[in-house]
């Protein structure tokens, strides 16, 4: 059994969900947080069952609070952390006009601020270590417009330049900072309508696990480092 520990945000549903299945079955100890807990549970009894380690932790990412106790019942069970998956997120599909000062608070608390409260967390303890690695999940609306996605674009490409900024910082303390941008995914961030519609298009969330686990498996001397993963037929 490989010890590393890897933290996965957002992992109760989705795309995070099957990362953490991915990760187990690869052998690494797997961390799942999220807001809801007894979704988390299920997917930890799941992973006992079949005899790997596995923790639930409640986190809500836009709290600074929530964060710093997640990371700190981490190190207390396990002493250590080696990876962060910056995967929680959330979205309106509104128009600009449409949008609300509360949505833009919502989304940028979750999917920008969420995500460096969680960096800020587990930087010291990789920067001790002198090793780590931070995947974030961001979107392809991190360099492309659509519709009805503005703040949601702003949130991942404020995330991916963030994000490039730190790896620049970090890479020569032998922190790894890796981004994968997916277009569509068939999980229920998507309507039932858009689901049902594009279903034969979506890529699966399992396939952004695979990828994800291909990203973190890499020798020690090589970063993978932002990564496009589109539909064959592109877009919807
Ligand atoms: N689906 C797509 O087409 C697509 C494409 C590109 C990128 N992405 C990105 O992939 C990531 C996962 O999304 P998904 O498609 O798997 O959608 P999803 O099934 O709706 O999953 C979103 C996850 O984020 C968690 N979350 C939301 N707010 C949170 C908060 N404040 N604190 C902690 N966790 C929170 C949710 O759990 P709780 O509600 O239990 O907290 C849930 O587990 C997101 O960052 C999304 O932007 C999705």
């Amino acid at each position: 059994m490989n010890n590393k520990v890897v933290w996965i945000t957002g992992a109760s549903t989705g795309i995070g969900k099957e990362i953490a299945k991915v990760f187990s079955k690869s052998g690494y100890v797997v961390v799942v947080s999220s807001r809801r807990k007894s979704r988390l549970v299920g997917i930890v009894s799941e992973i006992k069952f079949a005899g790997r380690e596995a923790s639930a932790f409640v986190c809500n990412v836009a709290s600074e609070r929530s964060v710093q106790l997640t990371l700190k019942r981490i190190i207390e069970k396990y002493g250590r952390i080696d990876a962060l998956i910056n995967n929680a997120g959330v979205t309106a599909f509104k128009s600009f006009l449409e949008t609300k000062v509360y949505d833009f608070d919502y989304i940028m608390n979750i999917n920008l601020r969420g995500a460096f409260l969680c960096m800020k967390a587990v930087l010291p303890k990789m920067v001790k270590a002198r090793r780590g690695h931070i995947i974030n999940i961001l979107s392809v609306a991190a360099n492309t417009v659509f519709d009805n996605s503005s703040v949601y674009s702003a949130s991942k490409a404020g995330l991916l330049l963030l994000s490039q900024s730190l790896r620049k910082e970090v890479r020569k303390l032998n922190i790894k900072v890796s981004n994968i941008l997916p277009g569509a995914v068939e999980t229920g961030m998507w309507d039932a309508r858009t689901r049902q519609k594009y279903k034969n298009r979506m890529i699966s969330p399992a396939d952004i696990a695979e990828i994800t686990l291909q990203v973190f498996n890499q020798p020690k001397k090589v970063l993978i480092e932002d990564v496009v993963v589109r539909p064959v037929k592109g877009d919807i």
